[in-house]
């Protein structure tokens, strides 16, 4: 067991919130993990370019050993560093989408430790959009490798609670900024090719993305189960809830009969949708996502942590459009559903 330190620097005003991050940015120098929010998910750091550190966010989380790790940067110049070529698209990706929710599959200079990249040629670059991740990347001066600072197979972390609730005792520290905002991961995009293929779903959508390139591919395998993925994470099955959860599609009418029908043979109903569904249904238990696909995007790793194995015997979830962010939502509803139901 580690005594895992927290800082409270949700507000930034606090008095000591450089030296939280001086603390925090040197427990990353020397070559431990540490927690840190994102706009995305929280991460969990370690010196991309040390082997050692970064093997203990393999071990804290039980991350499988062939699924890379993201390195992140404060600026551009770093990114530079650590990557042998920039195709001019992705300049121009740059300069409109980082800092932000994206992260670039380059060909790797071999700066980063080789099991970050999990033995590949190529490593996942991204420059985080949120104040505190920069003024600790600005701080510790090295790459930091993150992956989500959740257990491999939970729902990822969008507050401090969330890291505290898996990893601690297990890792340095968590450097706690508050809830996370666009709630999703970022759109990990390869461009090592003339055309970039996303690869995972998420902050910055492909429409976005086509305003700046002619054209973006969409890895088959994220609409084929049986093909295999090329982001090595995106075959696992992920984001699980303590209890099964069916992803459903239908009208009022449709869902609340379904509803009933569980409860009638004794099960405790947990209800995850936008409010637009709540007005019109009842079951055991209600988390509301919020209105908006935005809103949906930021709540929904809370909501899927938030119904308890003893209360509810399963989670009947709202399934989205899939378009814009929505083809993040549910590229993670699907993984962490047991069925899709369309009614
Ligand atoms: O928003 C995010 O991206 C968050 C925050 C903390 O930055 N990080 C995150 O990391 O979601 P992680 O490790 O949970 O997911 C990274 C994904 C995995 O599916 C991994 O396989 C893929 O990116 N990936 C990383 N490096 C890759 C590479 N060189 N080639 C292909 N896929 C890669
Ligand atoms: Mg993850």
């Amino acid at each position: 067991m580690i005594d895992t330190k927290r800082w409270n620097i949700e507000n930034r005003e606090v008095d000591n919130y450089s030296q939280a991050l001086e603390e925090a940015a040197s427990l990353l120098k020397g070559g431990e993990t540490v927690a840190f929010p994102t706009e995305t998910v929280y991460g969990l750091g370690a010196d991309a370019t040390n082997h050692q550190a970064v093997t203990k966010i393999f071990e804290a989380k039980g991350r499988p050993q062939d699924n890379p790790l993201i390195a992140h940067v404060a600026t551009k110049e770093q990114l530079r560093q650590l990557v042998d070529h920039i195709p001019s698209y992705v300049e121009r990706l740059m300069d409109v989408f980082s800092p932000g929710p994206i992260t670039y599959i380059l060909e790797s200079n071999g700066t980063c430790a080789d099991n970050v990249t999990a033995g590949l040629s190529t490593v996942g670059v991204r420059i985080p959009d949120h104040p505190v991740a920069r003024d600790l990347l600005l701080a510790c001066d090295v790459p930091v490798a993150a992956p989500s600072a959740n257990l491999s197979g939970k729902p990822s972390p969008t507050t401090a609670n969330h890291v505290w609730d898996d990893l601690n005792g297990k890792i340095a520290g968590v450097v706690d900024g508050g809830a996370t905002g666009v709630g999703v991961e970022s759109t990990v995009l390869d461009c090592t090719q003339d055309i970039p293929i996303i690869l995972r779903p998420g902050g910055v959508t492909k429409d976005q993305l086509e305003e700046y390139v002619d054209t973006v591919m969409v890895d088959p395998a994220l609409a084929n189960q049986h093909a295999k993925p090329k982001a090595p994470g995106m075959k696992y099955r992920h984001y699980s809830p303590e209890v099964p959860l069916w992803l459903v599609d239908g009208s009022a009418e449709t869902i609340q009969t379904l509803i009933d029908d569980e409860r009638k043979k004794g099960n405790k109903i947990g209800l995850l949708a936008s409010n637009k569904w709540l007005e019109h249904l009842s079951a055991d238990e209600e988390i509301s996502l919020g209105d908006t696909i935005y809103d949906v995007a930021t709540h929904l790793y809370d909501g899927l942590r938030t119904f308890k194995e003893g209360n509810i015997d399963l989670i009947i979830c709202e399934a989205f459009p899939e378009d814009g962010i929505g083809q993040a939502v549910m590229n993670r509803l699907k993984k962490a559903s047991s069925d899709y139901l369309k009614l």
